[in-house]
């Protein structure tokens, strides 16, 4: 379904080794086949210092992903009303590679009324620095899965939206983007 010639990049947030989020993500990327992967739970990061942790070996690894690719899909888990700890201080860390970035969200929550949690990140990223964010947010609640596997057919259906929105949105927008001055 997916443009192949458009890099994209599936990121999961979630530290959980039970996550919502990442089962998500893994349907996510059997839609975009051609995604990189990144799991935050498998790539240990330094606390933001706003110093010395821009150093560690892996923010340079996990920069460069975030740098090669046009489209980036978050799948964050939902804390206290916000996303979690792990994506901001990745953000933190990552900034300015961030610049005209695709980025499309898959939320993870405990319940319906966080659904506009993810926008003061959301926010940050335009503003700060200038992604284009996809109109279409996936928000899911434990309602939606059975252990390991998503049995509503609704949020599979809205996530491959969602992949074939981060797709076309990174297609048309290649070339245009680059211009964007940090
Ligand atoms: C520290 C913490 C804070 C949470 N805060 C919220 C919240 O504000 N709103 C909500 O709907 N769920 C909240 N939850 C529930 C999680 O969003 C839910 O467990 C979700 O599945 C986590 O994502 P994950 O399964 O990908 O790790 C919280 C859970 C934890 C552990």
């Amino acid at each position: 379904m997916s443009d192949d010639n458009v890099p994209l990049l599936i990121i999961s947030c979630s530290l959980n080794p039970g996550s919502r989020s990442r089962i998500m993500a893994r349907a996510a990327q059997e839609d975009l086949a051609n995604a990189e992967w990144l799991d935050l739970a498998e790539s240990e990061l330094p606390l933001c210092d706003g110093g010395a942790a821009y150093g560690h070996e892996n923010v340079s690894l996990i920069a460069e992903k975030i740098k090669a690719a046009k489209g980036i899909l978050i799948a964050t888990p939902i804390y206290n009303y916000d996303v979690n700890a792990a994506l901001k201080n990745m953000l933190e860390l990552t900034g300015r590679h961030w610049t005209g970035k695709v980025v499309g969200f898959l939320c993870a929550a405990g319940g319906d009324s966080s659904y506009m949690s993810v926008m003061a990140v959301a926010n940050s990223l335009m503003l700060d620095f200038r992604s284009v964010i996809v109109p279409r947010f996936v928000y899911a609640t434990g309602k939606h899965f059975e252990g390991p596997s998503i049995t509503d057919a609704d949020l599979r259906h809205r996530i491959s939206a969602l992949c074939q929105d981060l797709s076309n949105f990174s297609s048309a927008l290649d070339g245009l983007t680059e211009k964007l001055e940090a």
